[in-house]
């Protein structure tokens, strides 16, 4: 191979953009992969376009090289599920990794090889727009997903017809964005880079993920593009992570904006180094290298060993086997949107809304009701329900609310729908007539919350509110006194502390995919019963962000005493509006105690913690056991709580259903000095149905130090269900 070729192996180039794919493949760039300076493309779609290119790469070139082609499908390809946000408020790992490979089966169908997902940023600011794309707050949760995402992506191993290459991004800390601001610096200590965001992307590596995608932000002024700590120390050393590392989209060019390289061929070389294989979309590969590493042994060192990584995975893939495999249109007639996948989305959109408030049990709506009043521009807004980002989705795929609605009710139930107000307008001079139709029925559904395009990519919010004159509208519908329950569609918390204390009902649905209506309309017609739990803090207002659950408790702890100087705003109560872990049934449970096999454990050791949970209510339904941990005395202050386990389970009224976790030391081990230190000491163990209502307590003893290997967070707990009589 010669230099050039060798560069553009690292070379990724746009072949159309996410609404438009293809749009890009000119004779321009058909001449490019003849010339073998390409390598793989991202927006490049369908098995006649993917094969057309691949024959001209395979069949036209010197080396014959095929291409990669890279999209991102991030929660479905053509059958959309739910955003991942609202997949991870499953709290269901098989219901995520099924999703994952119902996209890799139509994606793969369609010529693509390659998926820029999961997304596993923790996110612990809701004015940072990219919330929607992760599992929320928290590292335990969010290892579990990640790895299930990949496993799903990636199902059974690459090279498998329907496995597409994972990538696992943004590496790393891009959702600590200050400010919440998209693209921001993060600014982190060193212990909570490793606890928090770290542990996400570690569980993804170990779950076999092809690839790893460099992320935007600067930690601590270091940008991760350039930062061969992470992409090397940490990724390759630490890890013996053996994947491909892709660069955010122009990331490797804005290295200049970053202010760390003087022009293209400095960022192209601090990438290269960094680790970097492959650049996406600013081309410096090609254009800017190849003198400088026939000046330089070392880069060309770097260059050989990205060419040899970008080889193996298109070997690993089966490309040089048939490099037309994917590209197959009858697979692609037969594979996509089928009936089969739609019924994956609607169980998973299902699984994925959560009860959030339900005061007078009014939900599920009672079958007598002569006239519904339905309320909020969003109700009739079936293109949100596709999320922001929607690779081949299509809004005439989603089955919508109203028209789902009207026909499940019963025959005498009448319903009106009014938009009434839109989160896109300060306009409210539809309110009138939606209080007149609430007015004239006897129950209003107020739909109410965000468009797809409030959040996702560069959607940074300053006002965690509810948008345009929704607040109005829901303000004039609840001074009418009917009955009302609000459903939100949103892609992050929203501050909405007056709607929550004045409405009686609220069903979280976040953005549901192609099946949202019919399943919105089982969970509130009672033929399904939520069990979703929140994955994120809801704060009251907009000014208290970042605010979230595992936080330290400070020398002052919050107090709700205003007479005691505690960590806390005057103006504000110190609890959240909605707490991380939170959603309710349709049905009750009760907690028996924690029961210890043993009360002491020693590094190398496990325990297990059992505890019995039992409906005590009348219908069928979920519940997500919950187990937090919390290490009271340690050499560094800890969180007040960590998420150590869980798991979600379906049980019949009357039904005990005993659940069983092994937890090990070095769950709880310390961050420092660049290891993982497992310390002695006590550690309190809670269950319950979320961090704050915990029904449960517990303390074991950790009997000796020592070291782990794996951030804390990233190790998971085993958990056995047994059936009690
Ligand atoms: C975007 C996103 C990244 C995405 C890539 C390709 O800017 O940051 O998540 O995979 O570009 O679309």
């Amino acid at each position: 191979m010669t230099i050039e070729e060798k560069l553009g192996q690292l070379v990724q180039l746009p072949g159309g953009r996410q609404k438009s794919p293809n749009s890009k493949i000119n004779d321009d760039e058909r001449a490019r992969v003849r010339s073998g300076l390409v390598g793989s493309y991202l927006n490049v779609a369908g098995a006649a376009e993917t094969r057309a290119l691949q024959r001209i790469a395979v069949e036209e070139s010197r080396l014959g090289i095929p291409l990669l082609f890279a999209m991102d499908v991030i929660h479905g390809y053509r059958t959309i599920f739910p955003v991942p946000l609202a997949m991870a408020s499953s709290w269901d790992p098989e219901l995520v990794e099924g999703a994952a490979h119902v996209a890799a089966v139509e994606a793969a169908a369609s010529g693509i090889h390659w998926t820029f997902a999961p997304m596993v940023d923790i996110a612990r600011d809701a004015r940072w727009g990219r919330i929607v794309e992760g599992a929320g707050e928290d590292p335990y949760l969010g290892a579990i997903i990640a790895a299930a995402q990949v496993q799903g992506f990636q199902h059974g191993g690459l090279g498998k017809p329907d496995a597409i290459i994972a990538t696992t991004k943004h590496f790393a800390a891009y959702g600590a964005a200050v400010g919440g601001r998209d693209y921001s610096s993060a600014d982190i200590s060193d212990r909570t880079l490793n606890e928090v965001y770290l542990p996400p992307f570690y569980a993804a590596a170990k779950a076999g993920s092809g690839s790893f995608m460099s992320a935007f932000n600067d930690i601590g002024g270091v940008p991760a593009t350039a930062n061969r700590i992470l992409l090397h120390d940490v990724l390759r050393d630490l890890w013996k992570y053996d994947g491909i590392v892709v660069s955010d989209w122009m990331a490797v060019d804005e290295l200049r904006n970053h202010g760390v390289a003087a022009d293209g061929g400095e960022a192209a070389v601090l990438a290269l180094h960094a680790g970097v294989d492959i650049d996406m979309a600013s081309n410096l590969f090609v254009t800017a290298l190849a003198e400088r590493i026939r000046a330089d042994p070392a880069l060309a060192a770097d260059l050989d060993t990205a060419v040899r990584r970008v080889l193996l995975t298109k070997a690993k893939v089966g490309l040089f086997d048939d490099p037309y495999r994917f590209s197959d249109a009858a697979r692609e007639r037969t594979s996509i949107l089928t009936p089969q996948h739609r019924t994956a989305a609607r169980d998973a959109a299902l699984r994925s809304i959560v009860l959030l408030k339900n005061e007078g049990n009014l939900l599920p709506l009672a079958g007598s009701l002569r006239k519904i009043a339905v309320v909020g521009a969003l109700a009739n807004d079936p293109d949100s329900e596709l999320g922001p980002w929607r690779a081949r989705g299509n809004v005439d795929d989603v089955s919508p609310l109203l028209p789902a609605l009207r026909s499940a009710l019963p025959k005498g139930t009448q319903l009106v729908f009014e938009p009434g107000a839109s989160p896109t307008s300060p306009d409210g001079t539809a309110i009138p007539a939606a209080v007149a139709a609430a007015r004239d029925a006897d129950m209003v559904l107020l739909v109410v919350g965000e468009t797809f395009d409030f959040s996702g990519e560069a959607r940074s919010r300053s006002d965690l509110g509810l948008p345009g004159a929704q607040q109005t509208l829901a303000d004039a519908i609840l001074d009418t006194g009917k009955p009302v329950v609000v459903l939100l569609m949103n892609g992050r918390p929203l501050a909405i502390d007056r709607l929550a204390e004045r409405a009686p009902a609220i069903l979280e649905t976040w953005f549901l995919g192609v099946e949202a209506g019919p399943a919105i309309t089982d969970v509130l017609l009672g033929r399904a019963v939520p069990g979703g739990k929140l994955p994120v803090t809801f704060p009251r207002a907009t000014g208290s962000v970042p605010f979230y659950y595992n936080h330290l408790p400070s020398g002052r702890p919050a107090d709700a005493d205003l007479g005691k100087d505690s960590a806390r705003y005057h103006d504000l109560s110190i609890t959240p509006l909605f707490p991380f872990g939170h959603g309710l049934s349709y049905t009750k449970f009760d907690y028996g105690p924690l029961q210890l096999d043993r009360r002491e454990v020693a590094p190398g050791g496990s325990l297990f913690v059992a505890i019995d949970v039992r409906n005590s209510g009348s219908v069928i339904g979920d519940e997500v056991v919950q187990l937090y941990a919390r290490d009271p005395l340690a050499s560094v202050s800890r969180p007040v709580q960590e998420l150590r386990g869980f798991r979600r389970v379906t049980l019949k009224p009357g039904e005990t259903r005993r659940l069983r976790f092994t937890l090990t030391p070095e769950q709880f081990a310390v961050w420092g000095a660049g290891r993982w230190r497992i310390e002695t000491g006590s550690i309190e163990l809670m269950a319950g149905s979320s961090s704050a209502d915990i029904r449960s307590r517990g303390s074991i003893t950790i009997s000796a130090s020592g070291e782990g290997t794996a951030p804390a967070a990233a190790i998971p707990t085993a958990v056995h269900e047994e059936r009690l009589p």
